[in-house]
């Protein structure tokens, strides 16, 4: 997969803007307008709040998708991906909506079928990704995707639509062309993330605020630990445990989880009452983990993540026995907290871990895989990076 790198540190192969410019007009005979890129995100605390009207506290990190991008008068759309074999799907706009598409081509076409749909931005275009994102890692190829194919589009429109209303139009695009019923914490984080920050948001009202991040300051670093193992938010589990959320919601009497309480929660017979019991509590995990970087205690974040972790495996049950290994080892070879993070049922562990000792929890996980007979984990250290945005 290749590294998409504008002269910033950025992580992968080789990959450059010059490069899918190139590659652009090898395939379309012309010349891209502009080149586009949005980064994908690790959610730092605050898993399975988002769809429950909560609050979450991901970060943009530096691995992102290009799209080059050249405006149609013709109302066709033809869309493209480096990662993909054969040829660019081609749709007509007034084509395009809910069920209309299949595939991969469903995240970047049921974007150009949200905007025209609710913001009136009726663009055909020649459409070209690429992205050093790793797939089904749980770090949002696809709201990377999204948000770089919207960003582009409204920008080649004339448009300058709020980077909160056009995350909600890429939201859209998963949920009603894709399929998957997931919040809106990915694309937010992709487009309004900001380098040496954690957004704090409120999936409720959408209010943001960047929180000071300062790693280095802190001696700290993130690791992630990708798994391997498959997950698809578009199956069934995930779904589920957003339905068991609303069952759960409607039983208390609330608007949704983000009002219950612990006492509240009580009265639920099982599995909701731990289903809710996560979210409760979770929630609760982000409001501290606020309180401390707004003091610039990064290391204390650390407690919160296992506890995090804990929930997640017990009461939400979302996790795999790669990833309560790859947490429990991190930690245990010297990690301050590790966690799993983004849907479950595979995807990535994030740990903080003193810089010194990356290589050391690295090799430690993957000695425990080993032992296992598992395949290699990748591991990689993310930064808080910028969110989307034109490159040229
Ligand atoms: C996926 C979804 C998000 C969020 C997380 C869990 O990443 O896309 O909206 O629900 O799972 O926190």
């Amino acid at each position: 997969m290749g590294g998409l790198q504008d002269g910033e540190a950025g992580a992968g192969g080789a990959a450059n803007v010059d490069e899918l410019s190139a590659a652009f007009e090898r395939l379309y005979g012309r010349v891209p307008d502009g080149v586009w890129a949005a980064p994908g995100r690790v959610n730092i605390i605050g898993e399975h709040t988002d769809y429950n009207e909560g609050l979450v506290l991901p970060i943009a990190i530096d691995r992102r998708a290009l799209a080059a991008v050249a405006a149609r008068d013709d109302g066709m759309v033809r869309v493209a991906s480096r990662q993909r074999q054969g040829d660019p799907v081609v749709r007509e706009l007034s084509d395009l909506g809910p069920g209309r598409v299949r595939g991969w081509a469903a995240y970047p076409l049921g974007v150009a079928w949200s905007l025209a749909d609710r913001h009136g931005v009726s663009q055909g275009a020649d459409i070209l990704i690429d992205s050093n994102v790793p797939l089904g890692a749980g770090l949002s190829s696809s709201a990377a995707l999204e948000a770089a194919v919207g960003l582009a589009l409204a920008d080649v429109a004339g448009r300058d639509i709020p980077r909160d209303a056009l995350a909600l139009a890429c939201q859209r695009a998963e949920n009603e062309v894709v399929g998957a019923p997931t919040g809106v914490m990915d694309q937010m984080a992709s487009l309004l993330g900001r380098a040496g920050s954690a957004l704090f948001l409120d999936c409720r009202s959408l209010q943001t605020e960047q929180v000071p991040f300062d790693l280095d300051a802190a001696g700290l670093a993130l690791l992630v630990i990708d798994t391997r193992a498959s997950h698809d938010l578009a199956d069934g589990e995930y779904g589920d445990r957003r339905a068991a959320c609303e069952e759960a919601a409607r039983r208390i009497g609330v608007p949704a989880l983000r009002d219950a309480t612990l006492e509240s929660v009580q009265n639920l017979s099982e599995p909701l009452r731990r289903r809710a019991r996560h979210v409760v509590t979770e929630i609760d995990r982000v409001q501290h983990a606020v309180r401390l970087l707004r003091r610039g205690d990064v290391a204390g974040l650390g407690p919160l993540l296992t506890a995090s972790h804990a929930s997640l495996r017990d009461d939400f049950e979302v996790s795999i026995p790669e990833l309560d290994v790859a947490a429990a080892t991190a930690v245990e070879a010297g990690a301050l907290g590790a966690r799993m993070v983004g849907g479950g049922f595979g995807g990535s562990v994030l740990a903080l871990v003193p810089a010194g000792d990356v290589d050391a929890v690295t090799a430690a996980v993957e000695a425990a895989y080993e032992l296992r007979g598992w395949a290699s984990p990748l591991p990689f250290v993310v930064t808080p990076a910028e969110g989307a945005r034109r490159l040229r």
